[in-house]
């Protein structure tokens, strides 16, 4: 199997002010992890918060630059490509946030928001973008006819349909799913991470998936890292972590599910 994306020995660092004379600390959010996302597998990443999780997700889309490390995306190093540059790589790494009121544009009808990947990316013709909206909105489970609506006439769990269906507009074979469900209602979790699973096989769709949740983890992911204090405390098959997990941390939280 390819590896189609390859972070080695990434980190980042910030550094802040902790007091109005010079002094300044250094947070690791992300320290030297390494690992290889092959074609058609899934990553999972779990830990506590503030353990990185967001940082690493934002580095692999480089929404942020990184301190020190590479990354590989389908064999290119994009580790310090220009904002330019990244754009077009954009298509074929994308990310799906936590849904909150700000990720979508109120001002926006469903059907604007899904041309947008569409015309920036390039992805089909003119003659077809109307006939793409429908094909994506079916995808995610959403009527054809939702699509003059705003935002704020649809519920959380239809919203994240449509961030989903952005994600997926562009082709993308990678997507970063950052906590997709934890501000959802527990009765529409199930229901759109069972539209995830169903897109990971039919689109053939690579996660990494990043949650809170083991048990959410474990059953989308057949590899899970555990990220404590910004590293990778913890990699290895779902399996394997799950039944011979070495660290505290781990066995901490599957105490918890168990
Ligand atoms: N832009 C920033 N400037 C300074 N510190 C930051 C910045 N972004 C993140 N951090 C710090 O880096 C660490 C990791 O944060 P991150 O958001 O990646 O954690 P997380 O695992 O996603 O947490 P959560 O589960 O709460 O979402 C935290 O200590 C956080 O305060
Ligand atoms: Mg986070």
């Amino acid at each position: 199997m390819d590896s189609i994306l390859k972070v080695e020995n990434l980190s980042k660092h910030f550094i802040i002010k902790t007091s109005t004379f010079s002094e300044k600390e250094i947070i690791h959010a992300v320290k030297n992890v390494t690992f290889e996302l092959k074609n058609g597998e899934s990553i999972g990443l779990i830990g506590e918060s503030g353990s990185g999780k967001s940082t690493m997700a934002n580095l692999l889309l480089k929404l942020l630059e990184p301190s020190s490390g590479k990354i590989h995306l389908f064999g290119q190093d994009i580790t310090y490509i220009s904002e330019s540059e990244m754009r077009k790589h954009r298509r074929d790494i994308q990310i799906i946030f936590q849904y909150t009121n700000a990720v979508l544009d109120p001002k926006m009808t469903v059907s604007e928001l899904l041309l947008e990947p569409l015309r920036i990316h390039k992805i089909v013709e003119k003659s077809e973008m109307d006939s793409e909206v429908d094909r994506l909105l079916t995808l995610v489970g959403l009527k054809t006819s939702e699509k003059n609506k705003f935002p704020n006439q649809l519920s959380g769990g239809q919203n994240q349909r449509v961030i989903i269906a952005r994600a997926i507009a562009t082709r993308a074979k990678i997507i970063v799913c950052d906590e997709p469900v934890s501000a959802l209602d527990v009765s529409v979790q199930g229901q759109i991470l069972n539209l995830l699973s169903k897109l990971k096989d039919e689109l053939k769709l690579s996660y990494i998936f990043i949650s809170h949740d083991l048990k959410v983890v474990a059953h989308m992911c057949d590899q899970i890292a555990v990220m404590y204090k910004g590293e990778f405390v913890e990699f290895g098959k779902t399996h394997d972590v799950l039944y011979h997990s070495e660290h505290d941390y781990t066995k901490k939280l599957l105490e918890a599910i168990l």
